[in-house]
């Protein structure tokens, strides 16, 4: 076995990325969880410890805690002869719309996989992370833990079978993370998005998808900024996330390239060109808009990011 103890650091992600419901993931630089995985004695996983934002609040449950069943679900496909004990540092609140359950997913994954002798391919190890996802959501989705995993921007091609691939997107493209204090359990959240959409939404949303995918490879920022819109999801979830609209037309007046909703929500995310603004004009005007409403609002101005590293203080 190459070591008995790892940390990893695991970064939130935002995830559908406008018309791209699960399917569309990009990594953030921060914030990120810290898991920290050690082998025990004797089979399966127990969670020792949930610390940081909202930590106390994550079941400590094997069955039920994502960084567990990501990671058992690791040492299962690579039939490891040993067990693991779990701690966690939350730096990414759980029901933020910013991929907070599918960080720790991913890191029980990743940290797994860095102790097993025969490591797993990253499309596994998505896969034993969106199970782990799948424990708290209560659905199967891989837009989180996929770009969480591997970095950059994530398309899930395909669930069955999985297949994920991933873009580099833009240098140039910043992100700011602004999470309104009020919670949004996913599972709630998934309960509001249609069975069915009308066909000229699919066509919308074919078109906004693909030049998405192409503006990301191509580098194109102005094409980012013009294919980030969702007509169905986020329009069926905005009921729950106070001042949405406001906020968002706040950030573009501020010089965003687009803003729309993170993830399943609160979270509000908005590009920017990092050639053109720092994006901290963004953050302010998200934060003014719910500051106004007497709502707090933290904010992260921060670029895409790399994904699931060992952490080396
Ligand atoms: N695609 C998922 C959803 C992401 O929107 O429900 C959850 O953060």
């Amino acid at each position: 076995m190459p070591s008995d103890k790892v940390t990893v650091m695991a970064p939130a992600s935002i995830a559908n990325v406008g018309p791209g419901f699960d399917v569309f993931g990009l990594a953030l630089g921060e914030p990120y969880d810290l898991v920290t995985a050690e082998v025990r004695r004797g089979r399966g996983v127990k969670v020792r410890k949930m610390e940081g934002l909202e930590g106390h609040q994550v079941t400590l449950d094997p069955k039920r805690n994502t960084a567990a069943v990501a990671a058992a679900k690791v040492l299962e496909a690579a039939g490891a002869d040993f067990g693991l004990s779990i701690t966690v540092i939350k730096g990414v609140r759980p029901c933020s719309g910013m991929g907070s359950s599918g960080a720790s997913a991913a890191g029980g994954a990743y940290a797994a996989n860095l102790l097993l002798k025969e490591p797993l391919a990253p499309n596994q190890l998505v896969a034993c992370a969106a199970s782990g996802e799948e424990a708290s959501s209560g659905s199967f989705h891989a837009d989180n833990v996929a770009p969480s995993l591997l970095g950059g921007f994530t398309i899930v091609r395909s669930y069955d079978p999985l297949d994920v691939v991933r873009v580099e997107p833009p240098a140039q493209l910043g992100v700011v993370a602004a999470l309104p204090d009020v919670l949004v359990p996913t599972k709630e959240a998934r309960g509001l998005v249609p069975d069915k959409v009308p066909l000229r939404s699919m066509v919308f949303h074919v078109g906004h998808a693909s030049s998405l995918a192409v503006a990301m490879a191509q580098g194109d920022l102005g094409l980012v900024g013009r294919s980030l819109r969702d007509v169905v999801v986020e329009p069926a979830r905005a009921p729950l996330v106070p001042h949405l609209r406001e906020a968002e037309a706040a950030a573009v007046r501020a010089g965003a390239l687009a803003s729309f909703l993170g993830g399943s929500g609160p979270c509000v995310a908005s590009f920017f060109d990092k050639g053109r603004s720092d994006g901290r004009a963004i953050a302010e005007a998200v934060r003014e808009v719910y500051r106004s409403n007497g709502i707090e609002c933290a904010t992260w101005v921060t670029s895409w990011g790399q994904g699931c590293r060992r952490w080396r203080p």
